[in-house]
């Protein structure tokens, strides 16, 4: 059995403050009324700390984190995740990609998301897949675990104002169908890790991916056993037929929601992974924050 945990939408808080005025023009100047106004009330970073060491308490084989670590990608954010990412765990141990508050503006990759580049590269050597030597093209990188294939795609690209879309890109796209051809004829059970939701109709379009349609139709056509994301912050859970079993879409809410509004409160979600009589069965158990216990509680598991 492999056991495999995911968490999503951290948005590790409170903004640092900026170095300098030109941190706030454009997007990120409303970006920072959003999060004093509104979203600092909607994620708390004590909920984060509690989740992980609920995550260390279950000991699960891996992690997988589907991005927005940050907020409006400040400097001293992308800096502070990098902390937070290595008390959290070893990088050969989490896989992360990244989300659209991880590239809230254009930022130089090496003192952004690059300083999390060791939670973002391959370590299986498939003809599509990314090596892990360019930064400029880490996706769509796999990782392997025991006969578990995990398929990191990026779909973090800086949005115009009031946007918080996403695009997988055409490069990643044509790469991700011979990955999933080749990991299947290889007899791996395919996890495949983005940030926004993966097929059309699970968020509204100013949220949406731009590509969602060709990713729907690349997963129906090779298949995949589980896609993770996060985004929404919201549970998700929906499923696309293939010829190969069905796909299963998991969407785990924010790791720092107390639950406010319209967003469901916390959880993380825990995948027990087994092959058994030439088949793979996946059970689910979701732990959920409960803010009057100050704790995680676990719901009943379920199979997919
Ligand atoms: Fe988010
Ligand atoms: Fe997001």
């Amino acid at each position: 059995m492999f056991t495999l945990a995911h968490l999503s939408d951290v948005h590790i808080g409170p903004l640092p403050r900026a170095e300098s005025w030109r941190d706030y023009l454009g997007k990120r100047a409303l970006g920072k009324i959003s999060w004093h106004r509104r979203r600092r009330f909607l994620h708390d970073p004590v909920i984060a700390m509690a989740m992980i060491s609920d995550i260390k308490a279950q000991s699960p084989d891996h992690v997988a984190l589907t991005g927005d670590l940050i907020n409006i990608a400040l400097r001293q954010e992308f800096v502070a995740a990098a902390q937070w990412l290595k008390a959290f765990g070893p990088a050969d141990w989490i896989t992360l990609v990244p989300g659209n508050h991880d590239a809230y503006r254009p930022f130089p990759w090496a003192e952004g998301a690059g300083l999390w580049s060791d939670y973002m590269t391959g370590d299986i050597k498939l003809a599509s897949a990314r090596d892990p030597v360019d930064p400029d093209a880490l996706f769509p990188f796999v990782r392997q675990r025991r006969n578990i294939a995990l398929i990191g795609l990026s779909s973090a690209v800086p949005q115009s104002l009031f946007r918080a879309g996403g695009r997988v890109g055409q490069d990643q796209l044509d790469r991700l169908g011979p990955i999933l051809q080749d990991l299947r004829q290889r007899g791996f059970y395919r996890v495949i890790l983005i940030h926004h939701p993966p097929v059309p109709g699970l968020t509204p379009r100013r949220r949406a991916l731009d590509d969602d349609k060709d990713l729907k139709r690349i997963i129906e056509e090779h298949g995949a056993d589980l896609v993770l994301y996060g985004h929404n912050h919201r549970h998700g859970r929906s499923a696309l037929k293939t010829p190969f079993g069905t796909a299963h879409l998991m969407g785990a809410p924010s790791a720092t929601s107390p639950g406010f509004a319209t967003y469901d409160a916390a959880a993380w979600y825990l995948y027990k992974i087994r092959r058994q009589d030439g088949a793979w069965t996946t059970s689910v158990t979701v732990r959920r924050w409960d803010g009057k216990q100050g704790s995680f509680v676990a719901d009943p598991a379920y199979t997919l």
